[in-house]
């Protein structure tokens, strides 16, 4: 009789043992998961901080600049009015792109090319005013110190960062359990 209560009584404790193995090893994987998870968002958070900061750069705004003159622009809500791609070939926009900049008070490293003005009157006056100041708002303003394009990126490098340091809070909280 003796000998039974024993054996049951082994088995409870092993049983018991088992079932703590196995939650600790779940927890295990679980904080592996959100850890690897945490370093993700980090290794993102650094990129898009990194792209924050050179965002008001000369380099990165003629970027923007060229990307607009090759790919249009759709989304700064002009009055249902966008603008195309491909007024200028992809060689000129580079020179384009260095005279508008001058609009803002950037240069390029070598200033622009004698008929960047010309092909910017002739090609994109027409919309943008050959001051480029937009013809009263009606089209978008390139003498603005910061374009409009750049801002709305910027705010959307902010949100991003935003969210994924919350992610990151929520994760490090719960694996700490509270
Ligand atoms: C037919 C009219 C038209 C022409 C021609 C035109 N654009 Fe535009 N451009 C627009 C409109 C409209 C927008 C804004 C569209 C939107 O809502 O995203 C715009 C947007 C831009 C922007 C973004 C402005 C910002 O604040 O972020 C740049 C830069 C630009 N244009 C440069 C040029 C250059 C350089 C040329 C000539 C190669 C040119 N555009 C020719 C109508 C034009």
């Amino acid at each position: 009789m003796h000998r039974i209560i024993f054996t049951l009584f082994i088995i409870v404790i092993l049983y018991g043992v088992y079932n703590n193995y196995k939650k600790a090893k779940l927890h295990e994987n679980i904080s592996k998961k959100s850890c690897s998870i945490c370093q993700k968002n980090t290794q993102k958070i650094y990129d898009l901080k990194k792209e924050l900061s050179e965002i008001e750069s000369t380099a990165y705004v003629k970027k923007y600049i060229i990307n607009v003159i090759n790919h249009g622009s759709h989304d700064l809500g002009f009055k249902g009015k966008i603008m195309e791609g491909g007024y200028a070939s992809s060689d000129d926009a580079e020179k384009i792109a260095c005279y508008v900049l001058t609009l803002s008070g950037k240069f390029c490293k070598n200033g622009y090319e004698k008929d960047a003005p010309m092909f910017f009157t002739s090609i994109c006056g027409g919309c943008h005013g050959d001051d480029g100041k937009g013809l009263g708002g009606t089209y978008p303003d390139l003498t603005r110190k910061k374009l409009l394009g750049i801002e709305q990126k910027e705010n959307f490098l902010r949100t991003k960062i935003k969210f994924l340091e919350h992610e990151n809070l929520k994760h490090i909280k719960e694996k700490n359990g509270y």
